[in-house]
């Protein structure tokens, strides 16, 4: 396989799901497999690190306290937009591939979870941020979720409950399109990577699927 094959354009891939289905284990073996077959690739995750990460990562350890809806709606809009700007954008143009952990479907579900409409969620992120060519969403059994949370970390963030992971997992299930896929993360480790790599694959017309 050539090396540093060169994009016209970058595509860009989001991964999905509520927490403990390993997206940040994917993401990162995506990552790999992706470079070993000449890709250049942006790895990101949200929240960023930027300010508005900061904040919302506050809000994961302490808890929301008297932060509004709407607030924490926006703390989100407002790191992504800026992710966008200085991340996303600049790297698609660049031709590369960008991989996301999280992106604004996470916010329609999570945030939707809180009395929004998802699907205006949707909507006013699309107004700033490009759709991604592949949208996976990771999801399995909230046991194997949970299990995962409480073995990953010292303990649960504020938005790791039960009964509201439950009602954010059935809002990813109303998600519809054609660049979305849902893959099932309860399989091992390496399952769930080929059944990604796959999709891959298929979008950028490889072969390989190794
Ligand atoms: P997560 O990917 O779990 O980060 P970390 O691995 O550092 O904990 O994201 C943190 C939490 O933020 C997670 O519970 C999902 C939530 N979240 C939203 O509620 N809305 C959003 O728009 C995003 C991107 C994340």
């Amino acid at each position: 396989m050539e090396k540093a094959m060169k994009l016209d354009r970058g595509y860009l891939i989001a991964l999905e799901g509520i927490d403990g289905t390993g997206k940040s284990t994917q993401c990162a073996l995506l990552a790999d497999y992706l470079e070993s077959v000449g890709y250049s690739v942006v790895r990101l995750r949200e929240p960023t690190q930027g300010v508005w990460g900061h904040k919302i990562r506050k809000i994961l350890t302490e808890g929301r306290g008297d932060v509004t809806p709407e607030e924490e709606l926006l703390f989100f809009i407002n790191d992504r937009k800026e992710d966008v700007e200085q991340n996303i954008a600049p790297a698609l143009e660049q031709g590369k591939i960008v991989l996301i952990d999280r992106y604004y479907y996470s916010t329609a579900a999570y945030q939707g979870a809180l009395g929004f409409d998802p699907v205006k969620i949707i909507d006013d992120n699309e107004a700033f941020a490009p759709r991604p060519n592949l949208l996976f969403i990771i999801q399995g059994s909230l046991d194997e979720s949970f299990r995962r949370i409480e073995q990953g970390r010292d303990g649960f963030s504020s938005f790791e409950k039960r009964g509201y992971l439950e009602k954010v997992r059935n809002i990813f299930d109303t998600f519809a399109g054609d660049h979305i896929r849902r893959i099932d993360s309860d399989p091992p480790v390496e399952e769930v990577q080929q059944a990604l790599r796959q999709e891959v694959n298929a979008l950028l017309g490889l072969k390989e699927t190794s």
